[in-house]
């Protein structure tokens, strides 16, 4: 393909869910970011489209549960990550929404035009229903046993704890998680996409990046992981798949009689990608068809690996089919990002938050841009953990960047009060002109890399400049030059200056915090990339400025804090995640003489840490009792207290002492006991039912 005239990026929309973590950032958005602004300084015609995924059953699940309405979640979600994602360097052109009028219209025109074209194929089937909610249930609204491993807490698409994929009629004994009633089957009508039909095109779409017998794209320039995935799907027999489910939330489906259903969420988010563009376009005096329709645009999706399927395969056939859409010109799906040895999880609170990096870190996005690139999964899963993150700012960022940058500051104010030196070509000596020329070359391979979607590499090849630099003052060292060789001095504090202009050209991309407070240091105007590349930046007598300090050291101290932060989310989700204990029966529950007791002496038991010797008024009787909790009551502190006392327990003799009955604690996460005590006044006997 010619050089494109112009590119539509896409970062895949989030689920308004939810707020947005490191592995959200390291997967999809850093990297198209990172990509849009070597565009952008390349001067070439860019629309960066996001925005947030607002329909679907990710987004009605959470409202139940925080006993919301879906616009109230999506409200405050969206704001929420908008911000985020500005206040940590992202920018999208647009971050528009889902839900809003003008995306409704736009996957309406779809749906309908594909109607037409006979696109869709209906099919009335069987499925599960709550007859008190009055609503059909989407898979996470059904819960049973899985067939597989039959724990009782598989959902109607997958079980959490085989991993098994399932569909809901495979569940026994389902129940829906909107009443706790059985369902029941009934008929519903839906709009299928009949993949099958579209194999042959779409397997020479992703094998030969053939279209319509025409050369698309080169297929060698994707991913493995994504071609993989992608025919191991078509290997596997293309199934039809419906566009439509019934649920309340969402875009209604465009036709009569539908009532009550609404298009599928893998529908209309994708559709959400042109009319965020439309927004974008109509807003800045562009055309969003020039993006959409034009064979002379490129098309690029960013994306997680969880959304390979629906970008390569399914959205593909549905613009393929529409007719007038241009496909995607590449899928550069990242794998996944772990945190310290665990997968992130958003239900167990396993993640670094973003908002919370920005609270707790201002000022410090370009440490964790620089971090999460170098450790982009691009090929495989990756790990982020908190010493690793110290270790590459402190090594990396503070002591080969920021010491060089720095360094040639300092000495430049010195010897030339801040004017850039000359350069006598006369007495040039070899490591001069190695140092220039190993600069330009890998300013130039940055962007190569970028443009392959390598962006470690062209991170690695962006940091270079920093090694040569440091490399080259080690071995000249100027400060001893400047008294026997000043033409000699003059040179390589000339060069260091560029290279450090050319640092901050080639560093944009990834940390443009650092770029723009390096160029404003050195009083230069931004330029483009290749400008940048071709000539010296700095002419002779220019005058820089100041340099801020650029970072500052991470201490174990931090890294402890943030380990401990992980560690109590850990703590509080295993308690609240404690699954509830087999289920008895009333009568086997009457059984239990749970009563108030209270607690009329207290001794500790010789020879032992945790146990107290306790006698306890139960009422009808006082009771020896010993208790397992003297780590955390003294004798004097539980004296007088009501508690809750299990009065029927077997008696049982521990260290000598015959123990009749038992004082009930709470226990919390992390292993501190409470006693229980009653909100009112109560005597000891008194029943607890
Ligand atoms: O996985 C997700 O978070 C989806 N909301 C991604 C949608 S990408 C696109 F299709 F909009
Ligand atoms: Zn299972």
């Amino acid at each position: 393909m010619n050089q494109p005239q112009r590119y539509l990026v896409t970062a895949a929309l989030p689920y308004a869910n939810g707020p947005l973590h490191i592995g959200h950032i390291g997967g999809a958005y850093l990297p198209s970011d990172i990509y849009v602004r070597y565009l952008k300084a390349n001067q070439r015609d860019v629309a960066f489209i996001c925005g947030s995924d607002e329909h679907g059953a990710a987004i009605t699940l959470r409202a139940k549960k925080e006993g919301k309405t879906p616009r109230e979640i999506v409200d405050h979600y969206h704001l929420m990550m908008k911000k985020a994602f500005e206040d940590f360097g992202i920018r999208f052109d647009i971050y528009h929404r889902t839900s809003s009028p003008e995306h409704h219209e736009m996957s309406r025109e779809i749906f309908l035009d594909l109607l037409k074209k006979n696109s869709f194929e209906t099919e009335t089937s069987l499925q599960y229903y709550d007859e008190e909610a009055k609503q059909f249930l989407a898979d996470r609204y059904i819960i049973g046993t899985c067939p597989n491993c039959s724990s009782d807490r598989a959902y109607g698409d997958q079980c959490e704890n085989c991993g098994t994929a399932l569909s809901p009629l495979e569940l026994i004994k389902p129940l829906s998680t909107l009443s706790g009633s059985a369902p029941v089957l009934k008929e519903t009508t839906h709009w299928y996409l009949p993949m099958a039909q579209h194999e042959t095109c779409i397997r020479n779409f992703i094998e030969n990046g053939t279209l319509n017998g025409v050369q698309h794209h080169d297929p060698r320039e994707w991913k493995a992981h994504v071609l993989g995935q992608c025919m191991s799907w078509i290997n596997g027999g293309l199934q039809s798949r419906a566009m439509t489910r019934d649920l309340d939330w969402g875009v209604p489906v465009p036709v009569e009689g539908a009532e009550g259903k609404v298009l599928y969420v893998w529908l209309d988010a994708p559709i959400g990608y042109i009319t965020n563009t439309k927004v974008w376009a109509d807003k800045n005096g562009k055309n969003w068809e020039d993006y959409w329709k034009k064979e002379d645009t490129r098309l690029i999706h960013f994306i997680g690996k969880d959304n390979i399927v629906f970008h390569c395969i399914i959205f593909p056939i549905i613009l393929h089919q529409h007719g007038e859409f241009i496909l995607p010109q590449n899928v550069p799906a990242n794998e996944f990002m772990n945190l310290e040895g665990d997968k992130i999880s958003t239900s167990r609170n396993w993640a670094v938050w973003l908002h919370e990096y920005l609270e707790e870190f201002p000022g410090r996005q370009d440490e964790m841009r620089y971090v999460l690139c170098s450790i982009m999964p691009e090929q495989r899963d990756s790990e982020f953990t908190w010493a690793d993150y110290r270790d590459r700012v402190n090594n990396e960022l503070a002591d080969i960047l920021g010491n060089f940058v720095n360094r040639v500051f300092v000495l430049t104010h010195k010897y030339y009060n801040g004017s850039v030196p000359p350069v006598n070509p006369d007495v040039l000596t070899e490591a001069d002109r190695q140092a220039r020329v190993e600069g330009i070359s890998s300013f130039e391979n940055t962007g190569k890399k970028i443009e392959e979607f390598r962006f470690r590499e062209a991170l690695s090849e962006a940091m270079n400049l920093a090694r040569i630099g440091n490399k080259y003052l080690t071995e000249t060292e100027p400060w001893k030059l400047i008294k026997t060789d000043p033409e000699r001095t003059a040179i390589i504090m000339n060069y260091c200056l560029q290279l450090v202009a050319d640092l901050s050209g080639a560093l944009a991309p990834f940390l443009p915090f650092t770029a723009e407070k390096i160029r404003r240091g050195l009083c230069l105007e931004d330029i483009f990339w290749n400008d940048a590349i071709k000539k010296d930046q700095l002419p002779e007598g220019h005058i820089i400025g100041q340099l801020p300090i650029l970072f500052e050291k991470i201490s174990d101290e931090t890294v402890a804090q943030q380990m401990a932060k992980l560690e109590a989310s850990k703590a509080v989700t295993a308690a609240t995640s404690k699954e509830v204990k087999e289920v008895i029966d009333f009568e086997f529950f009457q059984k239990v003489d749970i009563r108030m007791a209270r607690i009329v002496e207290a001794e500790k038991m010789p020879k032992t840490k945790k146990l107290l010797k306790l006698k306890v008024d139960i009422g009808s009787e006082c009771r020896t009792v010993v208790s397992g909790i003297a780590e955390h009551y003294s004798p004097e502190e539980i004296v007088g207290k009501t508690v809750l006392f299990l009065a029927n327990l077997a008696p049982r003799e521990i260290k000598g002492v015959k123990s009749e009955g038992m004082i009930l604690m709470a226990e919390n996460a992390t292993g501190v006991l409470s006693i229980i005590s009653p909100e009112k006044e109560m005597n000891a006997g008194d029943e607890v039912r």
